[in-house]
């Protein structure tokens, strides 16, 4: 059986999905705040960003299981171009908009440049002088489920993360991170759901631990990075 199956087109719709076959989902969605994916700029004026990720939701909804988990990684707050997002109450209500349960949230504190018009600030530097249109140093965990009986699990504390460019990839997800929540939530076997996989960060860590991998990635290099990681993974 193939172990990953990854896709170069929007997660809008996810036809190679079949209803009800995904156990969890885990992911880092673009926050609207201007980073360069490629020749993409993750900004969409008015409403077109809360259609976007309802249009996703909406699919995650049809390809989830019953006893489904998402776990999605969004800021409190951003601000961009002057203007203030509350990004973690936003998903919240979207989630909920379409059936889901929220479980609650975890607290992470995300030290990161996630490469804001191409330019990374060095860590040390971040406490000094925040970057300027970047988000708050704390990012949520939100949990929630298709089913309300599932209880909230508690992460293994960790002091921080670190977000820095890597691979031509802006902001790539921190790997401690991915570890620290496939140990929580992960079993052997399951189907785990990355919609915006970037260059599969996610997923090369869900296959190491024996599941079964599904990605989506608009951005073309960013899917050949993550093909080639699988690939490599592979061989050996
Ligand atoms: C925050 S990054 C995810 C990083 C990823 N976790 C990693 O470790 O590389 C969000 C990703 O979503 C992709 N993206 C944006 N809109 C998308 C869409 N409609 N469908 C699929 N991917 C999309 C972006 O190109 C970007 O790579």
């Amino acid at each position: 059986m193939k172990k990953y199956h990854i896709y170069n087109h929007s997660s809008e719709n996810m036809p190679e999905l079949k209803e009800a076959s995904i156990d969890f989902l885990f992911t880092d969605p673009p926050w609207n705040i201007g980073v360069k994916f490629g020749k993409r700029i993750d900004y969409h004026v008015d409403n077109r960003y809360k259609k976007l990720i309802c249009k996703v939701i909406k699919e995650i909804k049809r390809v989830i299981k019953p006893t489904g988990i998402c776990l999605v990684e969004v800021p409190e707050k951003v601000s961009f171009k002057g203007k203030s997002q509350e990004l973690k109450k936003k998903y919240i209500m979207w989630f909920k908009s379409h059936g889901f349960f929220y479980i609650g949230s975890e607290k992470l504190i995300y030290k990161c440049d996630t490469g804001f018009k191409g330019k990374i600030t060095p860590l040390a530097k971040w406490k000094k002088e925040k970057p300027k249109n970047a988000f708050s140093e704390e990012v949520f965990l939100l949990i929630f489920s298709k089913n309300k009986l599932i209880k909230k699990k508690k992460l293994k504390k960790e002091k921080s993360y670190t977000s820095l460019a890597k691979e031509g990839h802006p902001c790539p997800s921190n790997k401690k991170l991915i570890k620290n929540i496939l140990n929580v939530y992960f079993k052997k076997n399951m189907n785990v759901l990355d919609p915006f996989m970037g260059t599969a960060n996610i997923g090369i860590e869900v296959l190491k631990k024996g599941g079964v991998f599904w990605g989506y990635e608009i951005v073309k290099d960013y899917f050949y990075i993550a093909k080639r990681k699988f690939m490599r993974l592979d061989k050996n």
